[in-house]
C-alpha cells in the first residue's frame, strides 16, 4: 500500500453510520474515503541534458503524484508548503458544490498557504473524468515555469462502451520550459520579462530523456491528455487515427476520428486507438518548434509507440539502449487500488537553500 494512503476506508462510528445508512437506505455503498498527505519542496528536476530546472514540486517530483480516486468518493489531501513562497492546490474541473472554500484560489477561496503552514482539502471526487491539479498562486510561473501539476485520475460510475474496452492507460501531461529562469524561483513567466519557452516537455522531460509508450497488439490504448503548460500543443499520431472520447473529463456524445488534436492551456482531451500495427511510430507534438532543445532537433515532446516483440535493436534506433521505465505515464500505477501514487524517476535533487536566488 502507498504509503501516503492513510486509509482508504471508514473507521470506527464511521463505519457504523455508513453501514446503518446503507441498511435504511439500500442505496448503492457508501463513497469511499481517502487520505492524503502531499508536501510541496523546492527541488531540481532534469529536464533535459544540460537542463536542470529549479521547480516547487508536489511531493518533490514534476509531474506531481497521481491521484486516482472513483466518481463520488470523499478526498481530503493535508498539502504542507515546504518552500519559502506561498502557494494553493486548485482542483482544476471539480465541482466543489457547496465546497467552493476548497477551490484553492488564493485571495479568492482561501489564503495562500504560506511557507511551513499545512492546508488541509476536502472534497468530493465529482464529475469523472482526466481532471488534474495545480498551484493558483502566481501562475505564469508556479504552473507554466516550475512544474506545480499532477493527474487527478477520476473513474466513471458508468463508463462509456469504449472506454470499457480499454487495456492500457497513459497520462502525457504537456508544458514548455524557459531555461533562463531555470535558477530563478520565484521570476518568470511574463511577457514583459521577454521570456520564451526553448525546452518542452511530456510528464517533465524532453525528448530523448521521455519514455515509449510500449504496448502489444490487441490493446485499446487510452491516452490521457493535460495541457499542464502556458503554450498550444498540436498532438499527432502516425500509423494510427484515434477516437476523440472526452474533452476535460466529459464523455463526447459523439466520438469522432483523428490522428492530430490541438490542446490549449488546461486542456484534456482522452483518445483511445486500436494498438494494431506492429511496429514503432512516432507520437509527438507537430508545433515544429515544440520538437527541439534549445533550438536543436530533435528533442522536446515525442515519444514512440512501441509494439512489444518488435525488437529494438536496429544499431541506428534512437533508443536501442533506452531504460525502460513502465511508470512513466502511470500506465502501471493505474492499473492498482485506489490512492496516490508518487514515482521514484519523477523526483528532484533537494535544493540547497543556502545558495538559493544566486546567479
Ligand atoms: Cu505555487
Ligand atoms: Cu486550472
Ligand atoms: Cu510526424
Amino acid at each position: 500500500m502507498d504509503k501516503h494512503v492513510r486509509s482508504t476506508s471508514v473507521t470506527g462510528l464511521g463505519a457504523a453510520l455508513a453501514f446503518a445508512l446503507v441498511l435504511v437506505t439500500a442505496g448503492p455503498a457508501a463513497a469511499a474515503k481517502h487520505e492524503f498527505d502531499m508536501t510541496i519542496e523546492d527541488v531540481k528536476v532534469q529536464v533535459a541534458d544540460g537542463l536542470k530546472y529549479h521547480v516547487f514540486a508536489f511531493n518533490g517530483q514534476v509531474p506531481g503524484p497521481l491521484i486516482h480516486v472513483a466518481e463520488g468518493d470523499d478526498v481530503t489531501v493535508h498539502v504542507t508548503n515546504l518552500t519559502s513562497l506561498p502557494h494553493t492546490v486548485h482542483w482544476h474541473g471539480l465541482f466543489q458544490k457547496d465546497n467552493w472554500r476548497m477551490d484553492g484560489v488564493p485571495s479568492i477561496t482561501q489564503k495562500a498557504i504560506e511557507p511551513g503552514d499545512t492546508f488541509t482539502y476536502t472534497f468530493k471526487a465529482e464529475p469523472s473524468g482526466t481532471m488534474w491539479y495545480h498551484c493558483h498562486v502566481n501562475v505564469n510561473e508556479h504552473v507554466a515555469l516550475r512544474g506545480m501539476w499532477g493527474p487527478l485520475i477520476i473513474d466513471p460510475k458508468k463508463p462509456t462502451d469504449l472506454e470499457k474496452r480499454v487495456t492500457r492507460n497513459f497520462v502525457l501531461m504537456l508544458s514548455g520550459w524557459d531555461s533562463k529562469y531555470a535558477d530563478k524561483p520565484g521570476f518568470g513567466g511574463l511577457p514583459t520579462e521577454a521570456g520564451q519557452m526553448d525546452y518542452f516537455g511530456l510528464n517533465g522531460r524532453a525528448f530523448p530523456g521521455t519514455q515509449p509508450m510500449r504496448v502489444k497488439k490487441g490493446d485499446v490504448v487510452r491516452v490521457r491528455l493535460i495541457g499542464a503548460g502556458g503554450e498550444l500543443h498540436e498532438m499527432h499520431t502516425h500509423g494510427h487515427t484515434f477516437w476523440v472520447t472526452h474533452k476535460d473529463g466529459h464523455p463526447l456524445p459523439q466520438p469522432y476520428k483523428a490522428d492530430t488534436i490541438l490542446l490549449g492551456p488546461g486542456e484534456r482531451y482522452d483518445l483511445i486507438f486500436e494498438a494494431d500495427n506492429a511496429g514503432r511510430f512516432i507520437f509527438h507534438d507537430h508545433m515544429d518548434t515544440h520538437v527541439t532543445n534549445a533550438g536543436k532537433y530533435p528533442g522536446g515532446i515525442v515519444t514512440i509507440v512501441e509494439y512489444e516483440g518488435v525488437p529494438t535493436d536496429d544499431d541506428w534506433y534512437v533508443w536501442k539502449d533506452k531504460v525502460y521505465d513502465p511508470d512513466f505515464f502511470y500506465t502501471e500505477s493505474l492499473e492498482k487500488p485506489y490512492g496516490m501514487y508518487d514515482h521514484a524517476e519523477f523526483k528532484g535533487e533537494p535544493v540547497d537553500k543556502g545558495r538559493r536566488g544566486r546567479k
